[in-house]
Formats: structure tokens, C-alpha cells, sequence
């Protein structure tokens, strides 16, 4: 999967595989995994016997989630071999591919999108991508950081990694969703920087 955009985005996670997957990280750290998770958890109430799509799954943080609420299985990909590599649990299924132009010939009810589109090379591309593999009904939850005080310090601390992210607006979430053939329906704001937005098939 070699692509020049990517280069720096691939060494960055592929490092930091070990410690995604690590328990026990900084309190900061876990202070704004919490607020992440809460977040989520209020936009969603339905695991149990679900199959759900996670991309960008990294080593698993919402993937072990939704098993440990009782999902039936999670097919989790993301572009980083360690990252993926670090998923231990058997009902997740492991797919190292990007998120934009992987094929699976499968619907999924629910997709997840979690700390991904701030760094795609098209961010469209993926929401067309995950469209092709939803049905009618189907939701995504997105988690991006916001254009913010904070988020800018979340981007200059990225930009030390030689990597720039993207940050957003919710008119430009709308947009984007609009482009892409979704819509919103419901978000939270979580920590100082970040937004979950779940949004349907339009
Ligand atoms: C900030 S991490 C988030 C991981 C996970 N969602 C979580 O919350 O723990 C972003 C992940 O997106 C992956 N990624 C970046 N660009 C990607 C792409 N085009 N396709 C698939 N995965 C990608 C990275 O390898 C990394 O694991």
C-alpha cells in the first residue's frame, strides 16, 4: 500500500501500534478516551448480535468495545499492518486495507469511523466507500476533532510528526455528509476538541 501521502501517516501508527493497544496510558490520555466513549455510547444503544464495520480501527479500541457489548462480529480495517496485527479477539476480523477503496461485497448496518477522516488523503472517497457498503437503514458514527483553540493545538502537535490533519467545522461535517450521499441526524461534542456525529443513508 505505498503511497507518498501516506508515508508518514503509515510510520507514525505502525509505531504507535503498541501503545494503542497498551492498557493503563497517561491520564490525559484516558480522560479523553472516556469522553470519546461516552459520547458514543449516547448515540447508540443497539450491540447484541449486530455485525458492525469499523474503519480505521487502529488496534481495536471501538472494535473490542462493541464485541464486549455483545456484537457479533466486527470486520475492522485499517491501512496500518502493526495496528491491525494488535487485535487479539477472534470476532474481530482483521483487514489491513485502506478505507477508501476496500471492496467487501457486504452490507453493514452500522459503521464506525472513529479518529479517521482527519488524516485520509479524501476523506470523500471514504464516504462514498462506506456508502457502497450500506444498506438503506444504515448509520455511521464519525468522531473528528472540531476547528477549535484545542484542535489546533491537537493539529500542531500532529505537524511535529510531519503529519497535518484536517480539522472541522459541523457546517462542513454537514457538507461533507451532504456530498457524500448521507445525512446528519444527531451529534455530541466530546472533550475540548472532538465531535461524534451519526449520520444515515439520505
Ligand atoms: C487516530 S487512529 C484511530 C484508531 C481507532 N479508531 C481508535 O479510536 O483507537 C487513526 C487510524 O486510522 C488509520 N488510517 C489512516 N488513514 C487510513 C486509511 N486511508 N485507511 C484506513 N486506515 C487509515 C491509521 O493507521 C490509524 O490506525
Amino acid at each position: 500500500m505505498k503511497d507518498n501521502f501516506y508515508s508518514n501517516i503509515d510510520n507514525y501508527f505502525n509505531k504507535k501500534a503498541k501503545f494503542y493497544s497498551q492498557k493503563g496510558k497517561s491520564f490525559f490520555w484516558s480522560k479523553l478516551r472516556n469522553s470519546e466513549l461516552n459520547g458514543f455510547k449516547k448515540l447508540i444503544n443497539v450491540f447484541k448480535k449486530k455485525i458492525f464495520l469499523e474503519l480505521g480501527s487502529g488496534s481495536g479500541f471501538y472494535s473490542n468495545f462493541l464485541i464486549l457489548r455483545g456484537a457479533k462480529q466486527v470486520y475492522a480495517i485499517d491501512r496500518s499492518k502493526k495496528m491491525v496485527e494488535s487485535i487479539s479477539n477472534k470476532k474481530v476480523k482483521k483487514l489491513n486495507l485502506d478505507a477508501s477503496n476496500f471492496s467487501l461485497n457486504k452490507k453493514f448496518s452500522y459503521i464506525l469511523c472513529m479518529g479517521l477522516l482527519e488524516f485520509v488523503k479524501s476523506q470523500e472517497k471514504v464516504l462514498l466507500n462506506a456508502k457502497k457498503h450500506s444498506n438503506n437503514n444504515s448509520k455511521i458514527f464519525i468522531l473528528v476533532p472540531r476547528d477549535n483553540f484545542f484542535g489546533y493545538i491537537y493539529k500542531i502537535f500532529h505537524k511535529f510528526n510531519g503529519i497535518t490533519i484536517k480539522l472541522y467545522s459541523l457546517k462542513g461535517i454537514q457538507q461533507l455528509l451532504a456530498r457524500t450521499g448521507w445525512h446528519l441526524d444527531k451529534y455530541v461534542k466530546v472533550h475540548y476538541f472532538g465531535i461524534i456525529v451519526r449520520a444515515k443513508i439520505k
